[in-house]
């Protein structure tokens, strides 16, 4: 066995505000189980108690403006300790590691939503990351005004208390990179049970593949 088929595989999950991805996180984790895989699950921003703790000044509402560029290096910061304490380690003792969200979502959220360049964030993707990028990412897609309803009566963080143009860049950038063959774009704005049905679909052809 060559040391690619040793390691793990790194699957992401991503998706606008209100697509449900909580609930299909958990799906996609007992559907790999159920292959015999072992998976670790976690989010970013977040995954480790100091990466939390950055995720936490990242979504709290307060008076004081936070700025892009801080932000952006606040999320790469608790992506650094995520990869080098618990997504790197996970992937190399062989086990599969599952994240709500990655650096598709720093594209499209501080890229897309807030404008920043592009540049700076492959930049720092290349700097905090080297090489690795994930092997399957799946992309909840949902137009603005099912996410929206979902939403509603929720207590909002500093990002869900955005406005509409910011969301509609967001959508706007995750659908120009899941052109990338990794991506794979699943409708979540039909019944729950066809999304996971369409989920499955999908992971039983990557698991298929990379067992080969
Ligand atoms: P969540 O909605 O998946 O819990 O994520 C928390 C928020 O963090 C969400 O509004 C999107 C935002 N976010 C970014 O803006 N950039 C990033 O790179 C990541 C991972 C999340």
């Amino acid at each position: 066995m060559n040391q690619r088929q040793d390691r793990g595989r790194f699957i992401t999950l991503e998706g606008g505000e209100g697509v449900g991805k909580s609930t299909n996180l958990a799906f996609v984790k007992a559907h790999l189980e159920a292959a015999g895989l072992e998976v670790v699950a976690t989010r970013e921003p977040g995954g480790t108690p100091l990466a939390e703790e950055i995720r936490a000044l990242l979504l709290a509402v307060r008076e004081e403006p936070m700025a892009d560029l801080s932000e952006l290096l606040m999320i790469f910061a608790a992506r650094a300790q995520h990869l080098a304490t618990l997504i790197e380690p996970a992937l190399a003792r062989g086990a599969w590691v599952l994240s709500d969200r990655f650096t598709d979502a720093t594209y499209a959220y501080q890229g897309g939503g807030r404008g920043l360049e592009v540049r700076v964030i492959a930049l720092l993707e290349q700097l905090v990351q080297g090489d690795l990028r994930p092997d399957l990412t799946l992309y909840l897609d949902t137009p603005l005004e099912i996410a929206e309803a979902r939403l509603a009566g929720r207590d909002l963080d500093r990002f869900e208390r955005e406005q509409r143009a910011f969301f509609e860049r967001v959508r706007g950038v995750y659908l120009q990179r899941s052109v990338e063959p990794r991506f794979r774009v699943i409708d979540a704005s039909v019944p729950l049970e066809r999304v996971q049905r369409a989920l499955a679909t999908e992971l039983d052809r990557f698991v298929g593949e990379t067992a080969r």
